[in-house]
């Protein structure tokens, strides 16, 4: 009988998807990966097919059991992270989709959302779910396939749809339609969860018409939700943790304590701050979410959402040609001896926290004859940092401090100077970890908990182990410099 010693992490990103195994030291031991194509039907949509995740899924998982050289029924659980918020509908009967599942970052319900906020709804929205009224959580692009695929609602109201983000669909899936689940991390981003009491909302879901009976059962974290078909891998190998990617980057960082923080860079930046068993209401328009539940114990998170953060380097790569390779951006930034006056504000998809303008559009301010690629990759590079720090100085005015320290992780996190550039705008150390893939880990965890691989946060946090720490070294006069140009730049963003 094979002992069952590793964990399979799958992180169903907006761009990627991977699947990694990690043995019981934490250590990722094989990885496989997979890009998928991203679909664009109308200005500002944004769609994905939700049979390309489930292939690639599929494969990736499969491919990295392979390379990791062991054998599927060494593996203790599998743990899936995802993109979060992307609303996925499928018919339960023969388990496709709908339509293609309309992604977090898709602003085609922002009249919606406008109408909703006239109509003075956004306080208490606010208060059962922790959210504001935004294109980019799941609820209004449900109500929208509901409202524009043929016969949805009716079909929905008998019970022969269901909904689910993207873990909810993958765990559907891999358990051959035998489970319709989700956790509280994911549930927590529809918009349609109340996160203090911790159920679907009734009167949100009468709000926006989206019937109950579609919806997923919400489980905590770390959870055997059900087993893969044995066909899958030639074993029935436990589905035993589902977190939404962020709050799953938390937990990899071992954020375990109050007053921890992190920050992914992936397509966006996503920072959480740890706020215990408290949901601190935000004063400064940031997120309050769930960030873990283990034993039916809830722990909060003030999260700040950036909409973009790699995606403007793919942009310099796919969109103009500035670079070839994301790397590149490290060497540009540092072959100039300062910004130029150039100053980036990513608004590609509107702005995020603390702003939340969906109609704010991408800008680049300050071009003289002067200004070269490399003061755009770096004006890429700096503005990443500068929303990092608008959501710092957020959460201090929240919370009445500012987290002493900043981990940092995602592809992004790789880049020396960013961490740098970093580290002197937010005047906090930044922790960088020896592996990167904290999100992917964060969902191994989860999975691990429930299956006995590690028996508590304690044993968790051991493995965590930093790779490098960068600390503050800019004279205050040239920061203060650099933030005002900042401020401007958005100022002039902005669209009210
Ligand atoms: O809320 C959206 C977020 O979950 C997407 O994360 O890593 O795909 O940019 P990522």
């Amino acid at each position: 009988m094979t002992q069952p010693t590793h964990v399979l992490a799958i992180d169903q990103g907006t761009t990627s998807t991977r699947s990694i195994v990690f043995d019981s030291a934490a250590h990722p031991v094989a990885t496989a990966q997979c890009e998928f194509e991203q679909h664009y039907p109308d200005l500002g949509w944004v769609e994905h097919d939700p049979e390309d995740i489930w292939r690639d899924t599929v494969k990736t998982a499969r491919e990295a059991i392979a390379k990791s050289g062991i054998d599927a029924r060494a593996i203790a659980g599998i743990g899936i992270t995802n993109q979060r918020e992307t609303v996925v509908v499928w018919e339960r009967e023969s388990g496709r989709p709908i339509h293609r599942a309309i992604v977090w970052q898709d602003r085609r319900t922002a009249k919606l959302c406008a109408q909703m906020k006239a109509d003075g709804v956004e306080a208490d929205v606010r208060a059962r779910t922790g959210l504001l009224v935004d294109p980019y959580f799941s609820a209004t692009k449900l109500a929208w396939i509901l409202d524009n695929v043929d016969g949805a609602r009716a079909r929905a109201e008998k019970g022969e749809l269901a909904f689910g983000t993207v873990d909810s669909f993958l765990l559907w899936r891999l358990t051959g339609g035998a489970v319709h689940a989700t956790d509280v991390t994911n549930a927590g981003r529809t918009m349609l969860y109340n996160i203090r009491e911790q159920r679907w909302d009734e009167e949100l879901c009468r709000l926006l018409r989206v019937p109950m009976a579609m919806l997923p059962q919400v489980h905590d974290n770390s959870h055997v939700f059900g087993y893969t078909a044995k066909d899958l891998f030639g074993t029935e190998i436990p589905i035993a943790g589902l977190a939404g990617d962020q709050q799953a980057a938390l937990f990899g960082q071992a954020c375990f304590e109050t007053g921890m923080a992190k920050s992914t860079y992936g397509t966006g930046c996503f920072m959480l701050l740890n706020t215990g068993g408290e949901a601190i209401e935000s004063g400064n328009r940031l997120l309050t979410t769930p960030a873990y539940r283990l034993d039916g114990k809830m722990t909060y998170a003030l999260e700040g959402s950036i909409f973009v953060a790699g995606a403007a380097v793919k942009w310099l790569r796919d969109g103009i040609g500035v670079i070839t390779h994301a790397r590149e951006t490290n060497d540009m930034a540092t072959q100039v001896p300062d910004n130029h006056g150039v100053y980036m504000v990513p608004a590609f998809v509107g702005l995020g926290a603390p702003h939340w303008d969906p109609d704010a559009r991408g800008s680049i301010f300050g071009l003289t004859l002067g200004a070269t690629q490399a003061h755009l990759a770096r004006a890429a590079l700096e503005a990443v940092a500068y929303q990092t720090m608008d959501l710092a100085h957020a959460m201090e005015a929240d919370g009445g401090k500012a987290p002493a320290g900043l981990r940092v992780d995602g592809g992004m996190a790789a880049n020396d100077w960013l961490c740098q550039f970093l580290a002197d705008m937010l005047e906090v150390p930044v922790e960088r970890p020896i592996h990167l893939e904290t999100t992917a880990l964060g969902a191994a965890f989860h999975a691990g908990l429930a299956t006995g691989v590690w028996p508590d946060l304690a044993a968790l946090g051991r493995t965590w182990s930093q790779g490098r720490m960068f600390t503050p070294a800019m004279k205050s006069a040239d920061r203060e410099r650099l933030i005002a140009g900042w401020q401007q730049a958005v100022r002039r963003t902005l669209t009210d």
